[in-house]
């Protein structure tokens, strides 16, 4: 029986080995970690992320042939094939320190795998990392092989959370990139084979190394300046009267363009596509191309720019300041059908509301207070640690009250903030809402999910990223 062990048992390593156990029933799979709260989680009812499908998959097959555990050594010993999913932050420190990715995660799994291995190895990066690193790995392994040989492939992960699962089982491609040389050819098609299991083989796409390494940020970075490109325009539809729906679609109608990702928004978040543009802007840099590391750099300028804008016309909205107000904070995870709120934008808008002395009344349905407590006092970056590394939460701050209803949330409140697109927020029952707040009631969605006339009718004033202003707005201009 072929044995895959995965490092890491995050929102990757977690739902990818669940879905390869489930459909190669002659796999055994064992997931680990060093985290003993997690695999505890993993073990138990309560999966330690949301992510829709999960549980069912999960279900079926753990202590069958997925097993979550905590020794680490001995799954790793034991494995034909070793994935690695472990984090791979942005430096806080040092050389590249906010842009390079600190690979100290990935190193410490590289050389526990060369020094507890006794047999050949596929060692698959399933992190996303910096291109090349294949050739770090290579050597920290071959430097300690003892007679063992290692082949290295890259196999990006492209699935997105909150989608997870339906992307796992249906990709768009399996990317498969190693050696050219025979042993490199002989671990590609040991790995294809896995996939082939479910996946046609014509959506299993193999290159060599460099390139494999480089789509994965390529097509975050590409995913990413959509929406900043979307998000530019949002800002130009707010000053001239035009709509960002209709431009979208009629752009997005054009078959070399398409629809996807065309959504203008309060600006992108997740663990993914900051890091890795920031990294891929590093990775220029360190080869003398400063002007592609420029050209990058202003995609997450633009998302820095859409979070500033939409605080600024909160409290411009609100007669200039937001002191003492209750704003109720509707979503907090980067996205709908997910509890992540790594980099979500609701940290910065949330931060930026409390910079002005605001009292913020939040509510996500799947992420915790302590979750967001955390989140809003960690300093940049520090959300891709261990959580046994990061700070904890406060408990005394009382600006944040987390709740667990909407109505609670909006109630007495000035003004309303949706922050993610939840299926939820759209069916409110908004006229509730407004009996319930202080007036003049503000909603300023984030997301353009609510009927811009309904709530005007109701008596709110209404403010939707890139939509015709109300009177009310225009007479306040938000200047940065
Ligand atoms: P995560 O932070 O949820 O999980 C990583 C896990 O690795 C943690 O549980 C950590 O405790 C564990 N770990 C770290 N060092 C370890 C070691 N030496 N031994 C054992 N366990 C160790 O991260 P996530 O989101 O799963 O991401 C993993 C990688 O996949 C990153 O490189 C990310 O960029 C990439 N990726 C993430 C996607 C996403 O949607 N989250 C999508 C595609 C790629």
């Amino acid at each position: 029986m072929v044995k895959i062990c995965c490092i890491g048992a995050g929102y990757v390593g977690g739902p990818t080995m669940a879905v390869i156990a489930l459909k190669c029933p002659s796999i055994e799979v064992a997931v680990v970690d060093i985290s003993k709260s997690r695999i505890a989680a993993w073990n138990s009812d309560q999966l330690p992320i949301y992510e829709p499908g999960l549980d069912n998959v999960v279900k079926q097959c753990r202590g069958k042939n997925l097993f979550f555990s905590t020794d680490v050594e001995k799954h790793v010993f034991e494995a034909d094939i070793v994935f690695v999913s472990v984090n791979t932050p942005t430096k806080t420190r040092g050389l590249g320190a906010g842009k390079a990715a600190d690979l100290t995660y990935w190193e410490s799994a590289a050389r526990m795998i060369a020094d507890v291995s006794k047999s050949d190895k596929i060692v698959v990066e399933k992190s996303t990392v910096p291109v090349k690193t294949a050739e770090a790995i290579e050597k920290i392994l071959t430097h300690n092989a003892k007679g063992i040989n290692f082949q290295i492939l890259s196999n990006p992960e492209f699935l997105a959370e909150g989608t997870a699962i339906q992307d796992l089982f249906n990709p768009d491609r399996v990317l498969i990139g190693g050696r050219e040389t025979p042993g490199g050819q002989k671990a590609i098609q040991t790995l294809k084979e896995v996939y082939a299991h479910w996946v046609p083989e014509e959506r299993i796409l193999t290159t060599n190394l460099w390139s494999a390494e480089l789509s994965k940020l390529a097509a975050n970075a590409f995913l990413a300046q959509r929406i900043s490109s979307v998000n530019a325009m949002s800002a130009l539809c707010e000053a001239t009267g035009a709509n960002v729906k209709q431009v979208s679609f009629a752009v997005g109608t054009d078959t070399r363009i398409g629809p996807k990702f065309l959504n203008a928004s309060v600006g992108f978040g997740g663990s993914c596509f900051q890091k890795d543009i920031l990294n891929l802007v590093y990775i220029c840099e360190c080869n003398g191309l400063p002007e592609v590391a420029e050209y990058w750099k202003q995609v997450i300028k633009i998302n820095d720019y859409q979070k500033s804008r939409f605080v600024n016309r909160v409290v411009s909205s609100m007669f200039n300041t937001v002191a003492n107000k209750k704003i109720a904070i509707l979503g907090f995870a980067f996205k709908k059908d997910t509890g992540d709120t790594r980099e979500t934008p609701a940290i910065d808008v949330c931060k930026g509301l409390l910079g002005d002395k605001a009292r913020l009344s939040i509510y996500d349905p799947q992420v915790t207070e302590d979750q967001i407590q955390r989140d809003l006092w960690m300093n940049k970056f520090d959300w891709d640690h261990p959580i046994h590394l990061q700070p904890t939460s406060p408990t005394t701050e009382k600006k944040v009250n987390v709740v667990w209803d909407a109505y609670e949330a909006t109630k007495d409140a000035d003004g309303v903030c949706i922050l993610t697109e939840w299926d939820e927020f759209k069916n409110l029952d908004y006229q509730k809402i407004y009996d319930n707040m202080r007036k003049p009631a503000f909603v300023f969605d984030g997301r353009n999910i609510v009927d811009m006339d309904k709530l005007r009718e109701i008596g709110f004033i209404v403010y939707s990223i890139g939509k015709p202003l109300d009177p009310w707005l225009k007479d306040m201009p938000a200047v940065a």
